[in-house]
């Protein structure tokens, strides 16, 4: 028997691929694993792409419903959308085949706060899942399973779906075993209770996910990577922005606002994010810990330095390099690192009480605090909200960060007023760019409109964004939150029609 495989129900219901992509019917609800490229399946969905293709050849019809964690690869987000076979996808993408489904209107997409998406199945706010396709790193021999580098929505995709196929991936480290904490604790309204997580570091559940083995249809053996995320080196934007962030820190820390220890960190993905992360570890702060959604390279140095003693999150999102580094000395890490569904890692509840600083990157910000995290231009969708606003919203600090400027200079990414909200300027405390940060607390809007374009905008824009608001807090209808509305958009107007703002 395969020894990742030690149950001998569901070592019988092993099969290829393609056999078990043939139980995917037209129409379905899939229920994928994956989160932000880790632990995704890796083979059913590409023989599904290839019959979606036959199929579409053959003149009939065959598109699914799909539901994940977060991002996925190529080889899932990827050849599904080439493949044309999405009817409608949720939550956040970040696949480029994907994105032009969407923004072609090929695709239809539901951007849902990650937090949310577990507990919507649950509520049958997306009506009936029929199959969950999840990958794990084994069975055990009573059947339960270890759960893979991601732990994202599976247990609930386990949990509620009619017919569950499984990857078993022999690439996943066999030290993941044992580094998962699977909560089973939620329940409806209005029988929920307390979570009872008060430190990030805290075991609440048990370290595989349970099943019903009479679900199981299929069972496919893979040896396949991770996608595995390049971080470019940080640049001199990134660099000033994290330079920013860390002074406005200490700062806090000396005012008596926060800990010498910082409280607990959220950090985005992306470049500026690892940066800021980066920084932090080159800082003056110890004794760190991070209650997060994805660990990534800068996390995962500051675990190797100590500065970071410890994190939770729901995935791993890392470079090559780095991924090479924590499996070589995963089992180390136990106690200090723990992958939780992302219903737990995105917890309000548990963002709240533990009083996160939250550090989310963003598209553009208006005057007023008003944060776009996810369209370009007011129509098309970028990634996805993503955990942000689960952050953000719920946080003890909340900081959004963005280069002053997009696009070679062409686009102020402070605008007069963003072309579409993800974050309300009631969530958004503290916007920084390269050129500098503004703290919004306990600012009205006007205060805030002269400190961030005095701060984050870049020189360049700051005349056009100073001459707006003059002549808005003089034209306006009202004066608590002045706009021209027949000018307020008219920015990004002028990029699509000039290619500058
Ligand atoms: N207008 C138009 N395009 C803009 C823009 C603006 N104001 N600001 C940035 N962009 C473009 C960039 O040019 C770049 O385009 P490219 O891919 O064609 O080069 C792209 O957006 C990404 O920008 P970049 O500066 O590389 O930033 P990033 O990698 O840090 O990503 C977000 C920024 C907002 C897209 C990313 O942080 C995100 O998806 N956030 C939402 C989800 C989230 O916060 N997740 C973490 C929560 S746990």
């Amino acid at each position: 028997m395969s020894s990742r495989i030690l149950n001998r129900a569901l070592h019988d219901r092993l099969m290829s691929a393609d056999e078990a992509a043939a139980l995917i019917h037209d129409g379905d609800h899939v229920g994928m694993s994956g989160f932000t490229g880790a632990g995704h399946p890796k083979t059913v969905p590409l023989a599904l792409a290839r019959r979606m293709d036959a199929a579409h050849a053959a003149g009939q019809p065959f598109k699914i419903g799909m539901w994940t964690g977060a991002s996925t690869a190529p080889e899932l987000d990827g050849a599904l959308a080439r493949a044309n076979g999405v009817d409608l996808r949720l939550p956040y993408q970040s696949d480029p085949a994907c994105r032009d489904r969407i923004n072609h209107g090929d695709m239809d997409y539901i951007d849902l706060h990650l937090s949310h998406v577990a507990q919507y199945a649950w509520f049958g706010f997306f009506g009936k899942l029929d199959t969950a396709v999840v990958e794990v790193s084994g069975v055990l021999e009573d059947g339960r399973l270890v759960p893979s580098s991601s732990v994202g929505n599976n247990k609930t995709w386990l949990d509620q779906a009619d017919k569950i196929i499984l990857e078993v991936n022999a690439w996943q480290n066999p030290a993941l075993d044992g580094l998962h904490d699977i909560y089973y604790g939620t329940a409806l309204p209005p029988h929920r209770q307390p979570i009872p997580l008060t430190r990030p570091e805290q075991r609440i559940g048990e370290p595989y996910f349970r099943i019903d083995p009479a679900k199981v249809v299929a069972v496919v053996e893979t040896d396949h990577p991770d996608r595995q995320t390049a971080f470019s080196a940080p640049d001199e934007t990134s660099l000033a922005i994290a330079a920013h962030l860390i002074e406005f820190l200490q700062h806090e820390v000396k005012a008596g606002r926060l800990p010498p220890e910082l409280l607990p960190i959220q950090s985005g993905v992306g470049n500026i994010a690892n940066a800021v992360l980066a920084g932090l570890n080159n800082g003056p702060f110890q004794g760190l810990s991070a209650f997060t959604e994805v660990l990534q390279d800068g996390m995962l140095e500051m675990l190797e330095s100590g500065t970071l003693k410890s994190a939770s999150a729901t995935a791993f999102s890392l470079s090559s390099e780095a991924l090479a580094r924590l499996n070589a000395d995963l089992a180390s890490y136990r106690g200090r690192l723990l992958l939780r569904p992302q219903e737990i890692s995105n917890h309000p509840e548990l963002i709240r009480r533990l009083g996160l600083i939250a550090m989310n990157g963003m598209i553009e910000a208006d005057l007023y605090g008003n944060v776009n995290s996810t369209h370009v231009m007011g129509s098309s969708i970028m990634n996805g909200i993503g955990g942000s606003g689960d952050f953000a919203r719920n946080a003890y600090l909340s900081v959004f960060m963005t280069p002053s400027t997009a696009k070679g200079g062409r686009i102020s990414c402070i605008v007069p007023m963003v072309s579409h909200v993800d974050h309300t300027e009631h969530d958004v405390q503290v916007i920084v760019t390269e050129q500098g940060l503004a703290d919004l607390r306990g600012l009205s809007p006007k205060k805030r409109a002269a400190l961030i374009i005095e701060r984050c905008a870049h020189p360049d824009y700051r005349p056009a964004l100073n001459d707006y608001y003059q002549r808005a807090c003089r034209g306006a209808p009202g004066l608590h939150t002045p706009h021209l509305l027949g000018e307020a958009l008219s920015w990004h107007q002028r990029y699509l029609a000039d290619g500058r703002m």
